[in-house]
């Protein structure tokens, strides 16, 4: 068993973490921190009563070197920076959720803020584990993907060489409220969600530049990326929606289900996918269609997990040697 910690543990994807981990065979879960400390597991998270009795600690990076060999970053980005910089030094793995190392030095600080930690940056791997595995299995940092280009570039990576990358891509997404953190805003009380939807950030989120950055990467295109996220009334779950135009006469379901025929977390949905049969799950749903040159793609996933907690322990899984599939949730939380 290989000692883990989690950095952050009272946040949304914190608890998700902690969920998988107390039940993951090859993870001995031995270090909970928040910036805080000096709780237990029961007060922090009451539906983990009777689950897992371990003590919170107040978050410090001797300590979870001494308990750790790979520790899980579930916090803010930049804080998540300073924590990762002193464990990866003192030998400890690191897989960070926050955006702070998925991304060219030169994006980061255009998009974030100055980077503190430019050493480590170089050497991080994009936790996209069905494009990054090989990587993810050689390296002590994982930057875990965000939630909204882990369902975009999965759903539109396959295609892209059957597209028209001049034209512009159009991606709508829709996201439970969970995405935005257990931080209570005037947007996302339960008065203002309610019943409601609203587009944030439109054309000028963060993470369009991320999307972008991959593509350019795996498929060494430069496309312009039109994003524009959605907050819904729903606690998990994210929905995305993908218009482009193809170049070529393709089946675009067809060349979806060749390109992960092998992969066990990706389905190809023969109808219109929905974000209720990922809650709860790894699993990526994704379904496309055309007429005439008019691409769509739709792609489903739970935010907190294929989006976040269950792709990190995909990463770990691949760091330490294991079988990436240990641990991942594969049954939904429907109806
Ligand atoms: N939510 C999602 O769907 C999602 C998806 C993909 C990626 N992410 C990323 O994952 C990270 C965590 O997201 P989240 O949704 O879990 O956020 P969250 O619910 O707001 O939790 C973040 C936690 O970080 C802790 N924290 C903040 N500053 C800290 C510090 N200096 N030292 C120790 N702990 C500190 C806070 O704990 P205290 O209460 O102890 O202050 C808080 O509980 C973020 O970078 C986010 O962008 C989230």
């Amino acid at each position: 068993m290989i000692k883990a910690g989690i950095i952050g543990a009272s946040g949304y994807t914190g608890l998700e973490l902690i969920k998988i981990l107390s039940k993951h065979r090859g993870f001995k879960l031995d270090y909970i921190a928040t910036s805080q400390g000096d709780n237990t597991v029961e007060t922090l998270h009451p539906s983990l009563t009777s689950v897992i009795d371990i003590p919170v600690e107040k978050a410090d990076i001797n300590r979870a070197a001494e308990c750790c060999e790979l520790v899980f970053l579930a916090l803010p980005h930049k804080a998540s920076m300073g924590f990762a910089k002193a464990l990866l030094d003192k030998g400890v793995k690191v897989v960070d959720l926050s955006a702070d190392y998925r991304l060219t030095l030169k994006n980061y600080e255009a998009y974030y803020c100055p980077h503190e930690d430019k050493v480590h940056l170089q050497d991080a791997v994009y936790g996209l584990i069905e494009y990054y595995r090989q990587s993810l299995k050689n390296t002590h940092l994982a930057a875990v993907p965000g939630c909204y280009p882990t369902a975009a570039l999965l759903g539109i990576l396959p295609l892209i060489p059957y597209m028209d990358t001049a034209s512009p891509l159009f991606i709508d997404a829709k996201s439970g409220v969970s995405g935005a953190g257990k931080k209570l805003t005037e947007k996302n009380s339960f008065v203002h969600i309610n019943e409601n939807i609203f587009a944030y950030n439109p054309l000028h989120h963060r993470h369009a530049p991320e999307i972008s950055e991959k593509i350019e990467k795996i498929h060494g295109v430069k496309m312009h990326i039109n994003f524009v996220p959605h907050l819904i009334p729903a606690t998990r779950g994210e929905l995305v929606s993908i218009y482009g135009t193809l170049k070529e006469e393709i089946d675009p379901l067809e060349v979806l289900k060749a390109h992960y025929k092998d992969e066990t977390f990706i389905r190809i949905r023969r109808n219109p996918v929905d974000i209720k049969s990922t809650a709860g799950t790894h699993f990526c749903d994704i379904f496309a269609a055309k007429n005439g040159n008019a691409l769509f793609i739709s792609s489903a996933i739970d935010n907190l997990l294929r989006g976040a907690s269950s792709q990190a322990v995909a990463a770990a899984n691949l760091m330490c040697g294991y079988d990436e599939e240990i641990g991942l949730p594969d049954i939904s939380s429907m109806p």
